[in-house]
C-alpha cells in the first residue's frame, strides 16, 4: 500500500498507521536489541520512527502509551537495556613515541594542505583512565545516559549515573539537545577505601581504579552505585541542538560553565613541540592527581578543522592518545607453549611464574613469533641486542592498556647455566602436519589446513565470537566441549545440531553444565542466529587479513551476498572489473584482495560454505544512508588533480556524506570527479556515459 502523507492522513488512518508502528517498531526493537537479529536497515528503523513521530506531531492526542518515541532500546534478556548511540562514540589510536607524535602531527597537516610551519593549535587534555559515559539532555534535563559498548550499542545506566554527584540533574541555559560525554573514574583514595571494605565483607578486592569504577557504575541496584564515591570529567560531546564553541578548549569551557566538571589540566598547545613539553609535564604531576591517567589526548582545537578532517572507521583523525610508558615487572619464564591459530599459525606463549602488574595478575605473554625469540625481527636485524628468550630465563614483562602483556627483556646475568636456546617446532604440536614459513612470512603455519583439530576448533570459536555470530550460550568453552563430543566439525554443523539430534534438547540437558532450559535457549539462540546481516557473516569466515572493518566495508560495498560472492569468483582475473572494484574499496590493499579471492576459490572451503550458507538468511547491509545528502548510496571516482582539497579530504568528505568512493571506473560508477590531468579513468567514464563532473560542479553538488 502507498504510504499517505502525514498531511493527508485522516485522524482514523493516523490512529491506524500509530498501532501499526507501535507494532513493527516493537518487534524491530526486540529483534535488534535481544536477538542481535535485525529485519529492518537502519535507515528504514529511522524512516519510521521519524514518520511515527511526524504523525504524532500532528496528532498529539493519539500519541500512544507505547509510542515507540519514547523508547529508546528495549530490556535485554538480562541486565541493562541497549541504548543506540545518535553519534557514535569513538575511541582513540594509541602512540608511545616523540616521533608517532610528530607524524601524527604532520598526516594531519597534510590531510589539510597545511605548511609544515602554519599555526595550528592543539589541545592537551589528561587521559582519564575510567570508563566513558554519553549523558543525553533535552530541555536541560536529564534523560539517559548510556555506556560506550562497541562504540555503535551501549547500555542504559541512567538510574546510576543520577547516583554520581558530579553530574548535573538539571540544566540551565543549556541547549535544547546536549549530549555530555567524559569519563567515570574513582579517586585513587576512594578505591584504596572501597578495597578495605570489599576485604571485611569478605570480597574480592577490585584490581585497579578504573575496574573498580567500571563495576561500580555497571550495577544493577543503583543503590549500589550510591555508595560508591564515582566522580565524573567531561571532555567531548555527541548530539547537539546547537554548537557549544567554536574550538575545543571553548567547548570544555561551555560545559564547565554549565555545571560539569573539566580537567584543570587541559592546556592548549602550538604543535608537536609544545605537545611533548605538556605531556612532560603532566607526566611529572601524574602521581599527585589523585586519580589515575594513562596518558594525554591531542585534539586539533578548531572544530571547523575537526570536521574537516572526521573519522576513520573507528577513531577521529583529529585525535591521537599518547599513552605513558606501560609499567614493567620481572618474572620467570617457566615454559613456552605453542598456540595453533585459526589460520594454522603457530603462536608461541610465554607462561610466566604469576607476577602483579598493575593489579592484574599475569601468568602468561606473547612471544610473537620464533624470530621475536630468536631476537632478531621479520628482516633479520637484532632486536634487544640479539638476545635470545630461553625457558628459565627471568624476564622483563610489560603490560600496555587492556592488550595482552608483552616481554621486553631477558636479564643474561640470571640465565641458568644449563639454558639452551628454544628449538622452534617444525611440525604442528596439534596434529602433527608440517609447519612451515613462507619466504617473507614472519609466522610458521600448520599446513594441516581442515584436518587440524586446532585449526577447526578455532575456525570455529571466531565464528561465534561477538563480532561475528555472537551466538548467546555458544562460546569458546561450548565450541570445544562440542567438537571433543564430535557434535560440530565445521560452522554448518552448528546450525543442523538441534535437528541431528531429533531431540537435541534431551541429548543435551543430561551434560554437566546444561539443564532443559539452556539447550532450550541454546537452539532458540541459534536458530535467531541464522539471520545474519552480511558484514558479520564475511567477519564469521574467519578469511586472513579480513577483519572486522574491511568485513563491513566490503558488505556496505557489495550489498548482498550474492553480489560479493559472484564478485569474488570473478576477481581471480586481475585484469578484470571485479578485481579492480575489489582494489578500489577503501581499506582493501592487495594482500586482502588476494586473500579473499584465494578463500572463494579453494576447493574445501568452497564446498564447506555452500554447507554453510544453505542454513541462513543473509541480510543485504546498506551504506549508511545521510539524510538530505544527494550522494548517499552513491559511487563516486576521484580523478587527475584536485584544486581545492587533497585527494584524502575529498574522499573522507565523500563518504561522510553516505558516498561510495571507489578507485576504478565501471559500470557501477555514478559519479566521476575530473580535475585537470584526468587520463584514462575519464576517457572510460565517457565511454560508459557515467556523469562526469569537474571539482567545481562537485563542490556545488555537495554544498
Ligand atoms: S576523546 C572521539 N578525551 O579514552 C574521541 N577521550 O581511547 C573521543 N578518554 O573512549 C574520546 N580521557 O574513554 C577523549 N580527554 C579525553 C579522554 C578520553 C580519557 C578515554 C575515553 C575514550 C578512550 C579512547
Amino acid at each position: 500500500m502507498a504510504e499517505i502523507e502525514v498531511d493527508a492522513l485522516t485522524r482514523a488512518q493516523a490512529k491506524a498507521e500509530l498501532a501499526h508502528l507501535a507494532d513493527v517498531l516493537g518487534k524491530a526493537n526486540a529483534a535488534y536489541y535481544q536477538k542481535d537479529a535485525p529485519f529492518l536497515s537502519d535507515a528504514e528503523y529511522d524512516r519510521l520512527k521519524r514518520r511515527n513521530m511526524a504523525i504524532e506531531a500532528r496528532f498529539p492526542d493519539l500519541k500512544r502509551a507505547d509510542s515507540p518515541t519514547d523508547r529508546i532500546g528495549a530490556p535485554p534478556s538480562a541486565g541493562f537495556a541497549k541504548v543506540r548511540h545518535k553519534i557514535p562514540m569513538m575511541s582513540l589510536a594509541d602512540v608511545f613515541t616523540d616521533e608517532e607524535i610528530y607524524a601524527f602531527d604532520a598526516r594531519v597537516r597534510k590531510f589539510l594542505n597545511f605548511a609544515p610551519d602554519a599555526p595550528l593549535d592543539y589541545t592537551a587534555e589528561p587521559k582519564i583512565d575510567g570508563l566513558s559515559l554519553s549523558i543525553r539532555y533535552e530541555g536541560g534535563k536529564l534523560v539517559q545516559a548510556a555506556t560506550r559498548g562497541d562504540g555503535s550499542v551501549g547500555e542504559d545506566v541512567t538510574a546510576n549515573a543520577r547516583m554520581i554527584p558530579d553530574i548535573p540533574q538539571t540544566l540551565v541555559d543549556a541547549p535544547d539537545i546536549l549530549e555530555v560525554r567524559g569519563e567515570v573514574y574513582m579517586p585513587d583514595a576512594a578505591f584504596a577505601e572501597l578495597n578495605k571494605t570489599q576485604a571485611a565483607k569478605g570480597l574480592k578486592p577490585f584490581a585497579n581504579p578504573r575496574n573498580a569504577a567500571a563495576g561500580s557504575l555497571r550495577q544493577l541496584d543503583p543503590q549500589v552505585t550510591r555508595e560508591r564515591p564515582l566522580k565524573f570529567f567531561a571532555y567531548a560531546w555527541g548530539e547537539l541542538s546547537e554548537p557549544l564553541a567554536d574550538t575545543q578548549l571553548g567547548a570544555i569551557h561551555h560545559l564547565a560553565r554549565l555545571g560539569f566538571p573539566t580537567n584543570t589540566h587541559n592546556a592548549l598547545c602550538n604543535g608537536p613541540a609544545e605537545m611533548l613539553q605538556h605531556y612532560r609535564q603532566i607526566e611529572t604531576e601524574r602521581a599527585l592527581l589523585g586519580y589515575d591517567i594513562d596518558g594525554v589526548v591531542y585534539k586539533v582545537n578548531d572544530l571547523a578543522l575537526q570536521k574537516r578532517l572526521g573519522f576513520r572507521a573507528t577513531t577521529p583523525r583529529w585525535a591521537i592518545a599518547h599513552k605513558f610508558p606501560a609499567e614493567l615487572a620481572t618474572t620467570l619464564l617457566e615454559d613456552i607453549e605453542i598456540q595453533v591459530g585459526r589460520t594454522g599459525a603457530l603462536s608461541p606463549v610465554a607462561k610466566l611464574k604469576p607476577i602483579t602488574i598493575g593489579g592484574v595478575v599475569v601468568s602468561s605473554a606473547t612471544l610473537h613469533n620464533e624470530d621475536y625469540i630468536a631476537g632478531r625481527d621479520s628482516h633479520g636485524n637484532p632486536i634487544r641486542d640479539g638476545r635470545d628468550i630461553r625457558i628459565g630465563d627471568w624476564v622483563i614483562v610489560y603490560r600496555a592498556g587492556d592488550v595482552i602483556p608483552k616481554i621486553k627483556d631477558v636479564l643474561l646475568d640470571r640465565r641458568p647455566p644449563d639454558a639452551v636456546p628454544y628449538q622452534f617446532p617444525h611440525k604442528c604440536p596439534v596434529c602433527g602436519s608440517d609447519a612451515v614459513r613462507e619466504p617473507g612470512e614472519s609466522v610458521r603455519r600448520c599446513t594441516g589446513g581442515i584436518i587440524c583439530p586446532a585449526q577447526q576448533v578455532e575456525k570455529m570459536k571466531h565464528f561465534v565470537s561477538r563480532a561475528a555470530f555472537d551466538i548467546e550460550g555458544l562460546g569458546a568453552k561450548q565450541v570445544e566441549m562440542f567438537y571433543k563430543d564430535g557434535w560440530i566439525r565445521e560452522p554448518a554443523d552448528i546450525f543442523t545440531l538441534e535437528d541431528r539430534f531429533g531431540h537435541g534438547v534431551q541429548q543435551l540437558k543430561n551434560r554437566e553444565g546444561w539443564g532443559e532450559k539452556s539447550a532450550q535457549k541454546l537452539f532458540a539462540a541459534i536458530r535467531a542466529a541464522r539471520h545474519v546481516p552480511l558484514n558479520r557473516l564475511i567477519f564469521a569466515l574467519g578469511i586472513r587479513h579480513v577483519g572486522e572493518t574491511a568485513s563491513l566495508m566490503l558488505a556496505r560495498f557489495y550489498g548482498s551476498w550474492q553480489n560479493f560472492h559472484t564478485a569474488m569468483e570473478q576477481a581471480r582475473d586481475h585484469d578484470g572489473p571485479a578485481w579492480q572494484a575489489l582494489m578500489g574499496i577503501d581499506g582493501v590493499g592487495e594482500v586482502m584482495a588476494a586473500s579473499l579471492v584465494d578463500y572463494f576459490h579453494e576447493e574445501k572451503t568452497r564446498a564447506a560454505l555452500e554447507r554453510l550458507v544453505a542454513h541462513l538468511d543473509i541480510q543485504n547491509v546498506e551504506a549508511p544512508h545521510v539524510a538530505g545528502s544527494p550522494v548517499s548510496g552513491k559511487t563516486v571516482v576521484f580523478t587527475g588533480t584536485l584544486e581545492h582539497m587533497t585527494r584524502a579530504e575529498a574522499k573522507a568528505r565523500a563518504e561522510a556524506l553516505g558516498a561510495k568512493v571507489s578507485g576504478s571506473v565501471s559500470g557501477h560508477t555514478d559519479i566521476v570527479v575530473a580535475g585537470p590531468k584526468a587520463g584514462s579513468k575519464l576517457k572510460k567514464a565517457r565511454e560508459l556515459g557515467v556523469k562526469v563532473l569537474s571539482e567545481k560542479e562537485w563542490l556545488a553538488l555537495i554544498g
